[in-house]
């Protein structure tokens, strides 16, 4: 079969200064949407709108660079807690986004997948974004989570859940329990964790966000609001992840010693 050529609105000039190395996941917790509105006198549901638009750019932007995982921070569980008439709009506006999105996800060889308590969702909701998993399920260029009604605390919550059931109905046995047992119970199993974290709108905090999976990933905070987020910011976010030094808890010497014998 002849590889599909993906059709990507992007900024290509902007995204070859990319120096690399890429990270495998980039996560994006995407804030400022009501500022963004209120600085232009506009209601903070117009923020949401505009903040579809930066998605767009974003997801083919990960696509064009060949990033293979992406996971879009776009409701908590605690943004449940906001006015109702933004909740709905919220709402409304995934399910829109889903129908005006699917065929371009699928050309591009997108494949979505929402992490979060579908308990919480409508059963309209919830049938548009079941659909899209089906019909995007093949495609393997680009995976791309949404967080909605997700929070990192419930995720581990119901993992240890669904752990201990195991446990009492005599399947897993306590002892056996390490990190991959835990890993592979989160929204999140068979991905690989989340190596760089971006967060718009100048915000220096997590809210909640892949909690259990973060425990290495670099961080990237801009002070641009989310509507405005575009391939230059990403391009310096990546380049930014690009010079760190990870050390994951060693020294710089032992580091430099392991890429020698490498
Ligand atoms: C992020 O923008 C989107 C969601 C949390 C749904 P906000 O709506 O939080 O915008 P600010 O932070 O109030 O500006
Ligand atoms: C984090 O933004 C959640 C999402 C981006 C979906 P919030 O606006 O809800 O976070 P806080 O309230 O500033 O911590
Ligand atoms: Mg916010």
């Amino acid at each position: 079969m002849l590889a599909r050529k993906p059709k990507l609105h992007v900024d290509e000039a902007v995204l070859k200064t990319c120096t690399g190395p890429m990270p495998k996941h980039v996560g994006i917790i995407m804030d400022g949407n009501g500022r963004w509105a209120k600085g232009r006198g506009m209601p903070r549901i117009k923020g949401h709108h505009e903040g579809a638009n930066a998605v767009r750019r974003t997801v083919e932007s990960c696509r064009y660079l060949e990033i293979p995982h992406l996971t879009l921070y776009a409701f908590s569980s605690q943004n449940w807690g906001r006015p109702q008439d933004e909740v709905t709009g919220l709402m409304t506006l995934f399910d829109v986004y889903i129908k005006k999105e699917r065929q371009r996800l699928i050309d591009n060889g997108v494949a979505m997948r929402m992490i979060g308590d579908r308990s919480r969702l409508s059963p309209g909701l919830l049938r548009a974004v079941e659909g899209l998993e089906d019909a995007t399920a093949h495609n393997s260029d680009l995976i791309l989570q949404v967080a909605v009604s997700y929070g990192g605390r419930e995720e581990i919550l119901s993992a240890v859940k669904a752990i201990a059931k195991e446990i009492s109905d005599g399947t897993l046995r306590a002892e056996d329990i390490d990190e991959h047992t835990v890993s592979d119970h989160l929204y999140t199993r068979n991905i690989p964790d989340p190596e760089l974290i971006i967060r718009t709108s100048g915000e220096f905090r997590v809210s909640n966000f892949l909690l259990w999976q973060a425990a290495y990933a670099e961080f990237f905070v801009t002070d641009t609001m989310w509507p405005d987020f575009n391939e230059v910011h990403l391009r310096d976010a990546l380049n930014s992840f690009g010079s760190r030094e990870r050390r994951f808890g060693l020294t710089s010497a032992q580091l430099s010693e392991t890429s020698e014998e490498e």
